[in-house]
């Protein structure tokens, strides 16, 4: 698309948008009864208006029935799933969770938080093996794991937990020997997927798993996660993605490309709510294979669960991981939300994310003073543009936000604009350029 740095123009494809109508689904916030610019969606999404009427009703369910709100939906008017009991609610979340991931509903299940998925889904799928006849750990054999330098912290400190609980103590590994950290390229500062084939073929014989972003969270480049994938498969490997950035923002196959486990959080492109549910993928492939894990009731097969037997029978599929009780008042916002983007489409939404974050790119472009790190190709990123301001970034960043452009600022240098297509404009797009071009005079 030719793009055109006018007010006129950004009206018109705003206009012109199939699916600017789901604008008006969002609270958006305002400052002096103005709406803010708000590019933020990356960080934490906006509240979509029916948020209030799904979680009243099941404050109302609670109200009228306590705890035969388990058991009993007779009271149920809200849209669409009415006769859905508590004990069921996570499922109704199911299909717009497939659709968004590329997933079968068995594969998936609305569950807990991201970072207590990632150590669940860790303690089934890294599955080290150490030959401790030597004692030494020289004898040891697959259990090395390949990530990516700077990944989200919360990653890093899962690996770390696992290697310190798993195998430092009993072979003598040094926690650094265990990982495998794959480096940007020194010509653009970006992961090359051939890095990544390269070292998953290099140390084949002594990798364990891969666990790694699907889109980093401070550069906004997504990574070849089908190709990662297949190669992972080649080698025997299972690989698995933290997908915080990528759900509801980019297309995703998790079925088709073989990713063997994966987890989100829903409070970013998916507008559940802040520190709103999160949810796991674990791939058919798996689901008969009996995988250890760390067990909870709630994971128990549904129909025996309240036989309250001795011995963990896990339920089918990824609902086989739920530990405790689900927080029905997190899967209402999740499940009212979740709903938006299935209308919307992921197909639809793609479109006009392209569209709109390359019109972000061409209205920053005047502006010497701001390197953006982000990939140009649109492959390779969703809607964020990380923005490297070396010199006056904060001040910059503060007349944003002084102007009602809400993004973030990572540290040292980095402000994290993220025009998402349910809610952006075009116009919201090129009020940015038309700040800096203020700020730059
Ligand atoms: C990529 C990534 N991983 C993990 C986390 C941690 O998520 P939580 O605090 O919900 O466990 C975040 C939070 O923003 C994230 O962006």
């Amino acid at each position: 698309m030719t793009y055109e740095n006018t007010l006129s123009f950004a009206q018109s494809l705003d206009r012109n948008d199939p699916i600017r109508h789901f604008r008006d689904r969002f609270h958006i916030p305002q400052r002096d009864g103005q709406p803010l610019i708000y590019l933020c969606g990356n960080s934490l999404g906006l509240q979509p208006k029916s948020a209030r009427a799904a979680l009243e009703q099941e404050l109302t369910t609670w109200q009228n029935l306590g705890v035969e709100g388990w058991f009993d939906r007779s009271d149920d008017i809200s849209e669409g799933e009415s006769g859905q009991t508590w004990l069921g609610y996570h499922a109704t979340c199911k299909e717009a969770l497939s659709h968004i991931l590329g997933a079968e509903p068995a594969e998936v299940c609305p569950m807990n938080a991201l970072t207590v998925n990632i150590h669940l889904l860790l303690a089934s799928f890294y599955r080290p093996h150490l030959d401790n006849r030597t004692g030494s750990g020289s004898g040891a054999r697959k259990y090395k794991i390949l990530t990516i330098i700077g990944d989200f912290p919360s990653d890093q400190y899962a690996l770390e937990t696992h290697l310190k609980h798993r195998i430092c103590p009993t072979s003598g590994l040094n926690l650094r020997d265990a990982l495998i950290e794959i480096e940007a390229h020194p010509d653009d500062g970006l992961i090359h997927t051939t890095d990544i084939q390269r070292a998953i073929a290099e140390h084949a014989n002594e990798l364990a798993v891969i666990w790694m972003s699907g889109l980093n969270y401070y550069t906004g480049q997504v990574y070849n996660m089908a190709a990662i994938a297949e190669t992972a498969r080649q080698y025997g490997i299972a690989v698995g993605f933290d997908l915080a950035h990528a759900i509801g923002n980019v297309p995703l196959r998790l079925h088709d490309w073989g990713v063997d486990f994966a987890t989100w959080c829903s409070y970013k492109y998916l507008n559940s709510g802040p520190g709103a549910v999160s949810g796991i993928f674990v791939h058919q492939k798996h689901h008969d294979r009996n995988l250890p894990r760390l067990a909870g009731w709630w994971g128990y097969r549904e129909d025996k669960r309240f036989e309250m037997a001795p011995g963990f029978l896990p339920a089918p599929g990824a609902d086989g991981w739920q530990l405790s009780t689900p927080n029905i008042p997190a899967l209402a916002l999740h499940r009212t939300a979740l709903k938006i983007t299935q209308e919307a489409g992921m197909t639809a939404l793609r479109q006009k994310s392209e569209q709109l974050t390359g019109y972000l790119e061409y209205v920053l472009a005047p502006f010497d003073a701001v390197q953006i790190l982000t990939p140009d190709d649109p492959n390779q990123r969703g809607c964020q543009l990380s923005l490297l301001v070396r010199k006056g970034g904060r001040d910059l960043f503060s007349y944003l936000t002084k102007q009602g452009i809400i993004g973030d600022w990572r540290e040292p240098d980095c402000i994290r604009l993220a025009p998402t297509p349910l809610y952006n404009t075009y116009e919201d797009v090129w009020r940015v350029g038309d700040a800096l071009s203020r700020f730059f005079a």
